[in-house]
């Protein structure tokens, strides 16, 4: 029993009967041969070397394929890398009315808010979005981007004919037929988002010097002329603050319209694919084109979700360890001039009633056992009913 006594004179107590410990060569030697080796089982297969490497192999090509497929044709690498929109920390300028109507003399004509529709119901809001700016005494020129599809034959008896004649007939809307710019490949999100780079063709109203593009889904609080006269720059977009990365938004952009900017977008749209859509083309080809500038949030880019939002920070933009702003809900609307509707997971405002809304509003903050403040939440309801009785005065029934 020498093989027994060396383990226990030699070897420290953890190694006996260890895998680890080899049998002396005369034990080896001595194994009979013609023992049939048992078949290894499935974990000893698994542990073999051959079969980890394959295993591994394996795993990694299926781990490609999966990020592969998770991002495709996002530009993931691009976005990683040289992607950030530099412009998005450059500080947002707020012009001076006082300067701007008191000293100058405007040439209004080369100004226009350029409004677009892709379908009936974006077509309705966007005639009430004129019908704000009309009669909040905007000077500048409204024009409507509307599908060449739309006939303006009065004989027709449609919709679409009856709401674009009316914003033509009264509020002055300048109407301009245009191909729907539809990528098939982007149907990802739905159509809207395809269709949503109809409003890139805004680039091509080359008889205007600026332009403020603004998405159809949206209210009006104020006219926002000022922002003709900001800094020259190919495009000024807030920052989508709601958003962790930095990337700006493209639901209000003021735009200088060139045969120039027109050609990279077309190009830009033709190269699109999954989950490309306006924003991403406006972020990457004009996103760190300096010289540029930002709009402010607050004033030009509110989202009606803000007011359910269970965090303002972001918004109000507090810094963690830094003074930080209470939010204010008088306060907020009353320094917003265009609110987007935005409240996921609750649809348009033209799809929900009263009965959805009050479903998913905010809560009434509670100050003693018997009062409660409620602002936040009348103000976001307001917004859902002012929406809903404008649609029936401009609209009539759509
Ligand atoms: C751009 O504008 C020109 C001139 O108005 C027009 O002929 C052309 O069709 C427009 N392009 C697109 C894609 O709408």
């Amino acid at each position: 029993m020498r093989h027994d006594r060396r383990q226990d004179e030699d070897l420290p107590d953890f190694l006996h009967n260890s895998p680890f410990f080899l049998p002396p060569e005369d034990f080896a030697s001595s194994y009979p041969k013609d023992i049939p080796q048992p078949r290894p089982t499935f974990r000893q297969l698994l542990r073999s070397k051959q079969a980890r490497y394959a295993i591994f192999v394996a795993g990694f090509l299926i781990t490609v394929l999966f990020l592969r497929h998770q991002t495709r044709g996002k530009h993931v690498l691009s976005r990683l890398t040289g992607s950030i929109p530099s412009c998005y920390f450059n500080p947002p300028v707020i012009p001076d009315e006082y300067e701007i109507y008191v000293t100058q003399d405007v040439d209004w004509a080369q100004y226009a808010y350029a409004l677009y529709a892709t379908n009936t119901e974006y077509l309705c809001s966007a005639v009430m979005l004129a019908e704000s700016l009309y009669r909040s005494g905007s000077q500048a020129e409204r024009l409507l981007m509307y599908p060449n599809t739309y006939s303006l034959q009065d004989t027709s008896g449609s919709v679409e004919t009856r709401l674009l004649l009316k914003a033509q007939d009264e509020y002055h809307v300048k109407l301009v037929p245009v191909k729907i710019q539809h990528e098939n490949t982007a149907y990802y999100y739905g159509p809207n988002w395809a269709d949503s780079y109809t409003k890139l063709l805004a680039f091509n109203q080359t008889q205007y010097s600026r332009l403020i593009v603004l998405d159809s889904d949206s209210t009006i609080l104020a006219p926002m002329d000022e922002l003709f006269f900001l800094p020259q720059a190919v495009a000024v977009m807030p920052k989508a603050y709601w958003l962790p990365d930095p990337r700006l938004s493209s639901h209000i952009m003021v735009l200088t319209p060139s045969p120039e900017s027109f050609k990279l977008v077309e190009k830009a749209i033709k190269k699109a694919r999954y989950g490309v859509y306006d924003m991403e083309i406006m972020n990457s080809l004009f996103g760190s084109l300096e010289p540029c500038i930002t709009l402010p949030h607050r004033i030009y880019a509110l989202l009606t979700g803000e007011y359910r939002s269970g965090n303002h920070d972001p918004f109000l933009e507090n810094v963690k360890g830094g003074g930080s702003e209470d939010w204010n809900p008088d306060l907020v609307i009353n320094d917003a001039k265009f609110i987007h509707f935005s409240d996921h997971p609750l649809g348009k405002p033209w799809e929900v009633n009263e009965a959805d809304t009050w479903k998913v509003a905010p809560k009434c903050r509670q100050i003693t056992g018997w009062e409660e403040e409620c602002r936040t939440r009348d103000i976001w309801l307001d917004l859902y009913t002012d929406f809903w009785v404008r649609r029936k005065r401009v609209c009539g029934s759509v």
